[in-house]
This record gives C-alpha cells, structure tokens and sequence, in this order.
C-alpha cells in the first residue's frame, strides 16, 4: 500500500485551526478537544508569552532583535499565571508575531506538540494563524474560522468588559481591525487560509451550530482515512 502523503505517522490525527482574533477557534478548539481527547495547544499563548515578557522587562515589542532573543529564551514555564490576555499584550504580540526570527524559534515547540501530543492523546490541535499553512501543513483537518471584525469585537467586549469598564466596543473594534491588517499583512507566515483549509464563518452561528458542522467534517475525513 502507497504511503500516506504526510510527515506524520499515519496514525496520529492532527487538526489545524486558524483564523483572525476572536472568531471563536479558541472555543471551537478546546471543545474539539475535549470531543475527541486530543491535546490542544493554543500558539497564541507562545507570542503572547514572548511579548508579555518583553513587556514586564521594560524591553519595547517592536524592537525585533531583542524579540528573537526573548523568543529563543522562551518557555511556558517563565509565564504560569501572568495576566497575557490584555489587550495590550494582544497588540504587542501581533508585533513581535511579524519578526521571522520569532517565528522560527517557536516552530518546533509546535511541531513537537502536534508530532507527541502530551499525555499519550490520540491526536492534537492547534489554533493560530499559521498552523494549516506552516507549522502542520499536513495536518489531516484544517479550518480557518472568521466573522466579521463587528461580530468578533462585541464578542471581545463581553470577554473584557468586567475586567476593563473603561474599554469601548469601538476601540477594541479598531484594536482588531489594526491586528487584523499586521497579521495578513506581514511577509512571514501571513495569516490566510491554507488551500485545503475549510471556511467556517461564524458571524451568524452559536458556538453549538459551529461545533456540530465542525465535528460533522472532522468525522467525514477521519473516517475517509479509516481512523
Ligand atoms: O486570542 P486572539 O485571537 O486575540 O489572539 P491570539 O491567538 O492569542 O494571538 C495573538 C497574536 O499572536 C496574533 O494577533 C498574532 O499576531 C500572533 N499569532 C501568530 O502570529 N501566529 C500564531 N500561530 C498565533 C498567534
């Protein structure tokens, strides 16, 4: 029998979730998970963690080298607990998220996650921006998840509003407008959709319809494949 097209063991299920800042894939990402008993690895955390330090450290996020410094020096461990999802840590991680040398030093942590999922599980997913495209181009599920940037802002409003009063839809409507444009528009690992990717765009949907369509095509390919 012909080898499977892919690096990976043929039997090891690895799902790719890309997609712009709160489309849901987080949420999309952790209940797949839990359907399925994959590990999930959200990359966002990676370049959050990165600028996130630099932050605490007075270093400026867009002073690339000391970026690519930061990302080599980089473990989860160095940030257990640190507050990585304000919205300015959002902002300055889409900036360090542009500098290739960056990416290059957080990519085999991720391919090493999806190639051994933690914990023995039967498969991995990973959301991000690049995942269906650079980390796990052979992944045997992609999805790229939207909505429109006014669905995703008032999504990110309810997220923050008890933690920051102070924040306006329409500034976090232009914070993800601006993050939008950074990590489609960057030369290295653009955020796009791979070409085999699935579109799902949930400006319309509960999380329940975009879980069910989700598990709907996931369940069609890995029974295609045989397991
Ligand atoms: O949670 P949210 O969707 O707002 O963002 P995130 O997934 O935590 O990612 C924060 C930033 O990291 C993004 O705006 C990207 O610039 C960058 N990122 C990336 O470049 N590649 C990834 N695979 C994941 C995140």
């Amino acid at each position: 029998m012909a080898a499977p097209p892919s690096n990976e063991p043929a039997n090891l299920k690895v799902i790719a979730l890309d997609g712009p800042a709160a489309s849901g894939k987080g949420t999309l990402a952790r209940r797949l998970a839990a359907h399925y008993g994959f590990a999930y690895l959200d990359t966002g955390v990676l370049y959050r963690g990165v600028a996130w330090t630099m932050i605490k450290d007075g270093v400026d996020p867009a002073d690339a080298a000391a970026a690519g410094r930061y990302a080599r020096e980089f473990s989860l461990k160095k940030i257990e607990g640190a507050p990585i999802r304000s919205r300015e840590v959002g902002a300055a991680a889409s900036k360090v998220a542009a500098v290739p040398a960056v990416r290059a030093a957080l990519l085999d942590f991720q391919r090493d996650f999806a190639a051994n999922p933690p914990g023995g599980a039967a498969g991995a997913i990973l959301d991000g921006r690049d995942i269906g495209t650079v980390v796990c181009p052979d992944a045997r599920v992609k999805f790229f998840v939207t909505a429109s940037p006014e669905a995703r802002a008032r999504r990110r409003w309810l997220e923050l509003r008890d933690e920051r009063p102070d924040l306006t839809e329409a500034a976090i409507l232009q914070d993800i407008r601006e993050r939008d444009a950074r990590d489609a528009d960057r030369k290295d690992a653009p955020m796009k959709p791979a070409a085999d990717a699935e579109l799902i765009d949930t400006t319309h949907l509960t999380i329940d319809a975009v879980e069910a369509a989700a598990r709907s095509l996931i369940d069609g390919i890995f029974r295609r494949r045989r397991g």
